[in-house]
């Protein structure tokens, strides 16, 4: 498919590069082969059009630009794109190089099929056996089975933060199909969990921001209890203080602060939260299926601990309750730490009564607002992060009439 024709000097400063090369691939010398130019001129003739186009040879004419030189060996070559990948074929290439080059290459064999079809000639662009033979040599450009070539051009269109993995080797191709198959199916089943969600009289109240700004637009006494599950790690400890005083100020006498928390740090959560409130209990949730081995500890962790802390007066609780809750396991459909509902409506049945209201500071995906209205109990909840909220507004302020104004549920 090379040219056959004479080598011949061209101008270096005449000669442009093609725009479809400057699509795909990166064409600039790097360090060391400009010093091999510089000292044994361009061994290998350009090729080129007969109006100066580069078809082949980008990096060769940007090295000899650096190094100023005045002409540069060439050949003529017709002006096309399928020549251009074709002078490209021993490079070393990026993946994402390469499937540029299998959509231009698909590009052109689709055209030329319709051409053919055009003509005359008994071939269609829309035949499986057409398509198949297009798919086959877009793969050998690739230098991958059709299929792989396939997967790589599905990618390409829709993840390209995967492609990029690819690219630095932290991802096989395959690899990287499958995260995307993988997520698209999780995403799917979140979206039928959805469309299911829940049945419930009760609206909850759910906003994007900070609880320590949010709260303060909670009214003194108001709330009977707040059930939560804050973020655990040692850069996070600082809100268990505000966490406390807020739960001091809104919580109505006798109200509850019940949230779970981590090991390490326990102790220090619960100093911050005695600052503002008084010991109450401390219960624990089983933990379900997989044993959690705590590697620095060297042990095994069967429980997470719950620590309840109430506002004074608190006398003896209204009803009796078991210390531990056998829990039913983390369900991860919408948020990477959320926890099961189920053991969430137990603590609301132990510490909130049926016309109690429930604040949620930290709601993540949501479990604890689930658990609410699962138990019928009114919530406001809040939620930093965006992600997170839009998922929580699609869960619970979907309404037939539309999605509900979370302003007008904060208890008066
Ligand atoms: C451990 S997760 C809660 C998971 C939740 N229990 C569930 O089952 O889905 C803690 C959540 O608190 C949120 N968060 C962290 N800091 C916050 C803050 N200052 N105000 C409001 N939300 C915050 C995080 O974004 C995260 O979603």
């Amino acid at each position: 498919m090379g040219p056959k024709g004479p080598v011949i000097l061209v101008k270096t400063s005449e000669l442009k590069p093609s725009e479809f090369c400057k699509g795909i691939y990166d064409l600039t010398p790097k360090e060391d082969f400009v010093e091999s130019i510089g000292a044994n001129g361009v061994l290998v003739p350009l090729w080129v059009t007969v109006d100066n186009k580069i078809i082949g040879g980008h990096r060769r004419w940007a090295a000899a630009m650096k190094l100023n030189l005045d002409t540069i060996p060439a050949q003529i070559v017709p002006d096309s794109d399928e020549l251009s990948i074709e002078s490209n074929r021993t490079r070393h290439k990026t993946w994402s190089e390469r499937i540029k080059e299998a959509k231009k290459i698909k590009e052109i064999l689709t055209q030329k099929a319709k051409e053919r079809q055009l003509a005359g000639k008994k071939v269609d662009p829309g035949n499986d056996s057409d398509k198949g033979r297009t798919m086959d040599h877009v793969g050998k450009i690739m230098g991958t089975s059709r299929m792989t070539a396939d997967h790589l051009l599905e990618l390409e269109g829709k993840r390209p933060d995967l492609l990029e993995k690819i690219d630095v080797g932290r991802l096989s191709p395959f690899g990287a199909y499958k995260t995307m198959k993988m997520e698209e199916n999780s995403a799917r089943h979140r979206d039928e969990k959805l469309v299911v969600s829940l049945k419930s009289d009760v609206t909850p109240a759910i906003r994007l921001g900070d609880f320590r700004i949010l709260g303060q637009g909670i009214p003194d006494n108001s709330v009977s209890l707040i059930l939560t599950d804050p973020p655990y790690l040692e850069e996070h400890l600082p809100l268990w203080d505000d966490l406390g005083a807020l739960a001091a100020r809104v919580l109505k006498p006798g109200g509850y602060l019940v949230t779970y928390s981590g090991h390490f740090h326990l102790l220090t959560c619960m100093n911050a939260l005695a600052k503002h409130l008084d010991y109450y209990w401390l219960m624990s949730l089983k933990h379900a299926g997989q044993s959690k081995v705590v590697f620095q500890r060297n042990l095994i962790a069967d429980f997470k601990p719950i620590l309840v802390f109430g506002k004074p007066p608190l006398g003896r609780n209204y009803r009796c309750f078991h210390d531990l809750i056998e829990g039913n396991g983390p369900e991860k459909t919408f948020h990477q730490w959320g926890q099961d509902v189920r053991a969430f409506e137990e603590l609301i049945e132990d510490f909130c009564p049926l016309d109690g209201h429930i604040l949620e500071p930290f709601a993540g995906g949501g479990s604890v607002i689930e658990a609410c209205l699962n138990t019928k109990r009114n919530v406001t909840a809040f939620e930093i992060e965006t992600g997170a909220h839009k998922i929580l507004e699609r869960r619970f302020l979907q309404t037939p009439t539309g999605v509900s104004n979370p302003n007008d549920q904060i208890p008066a």
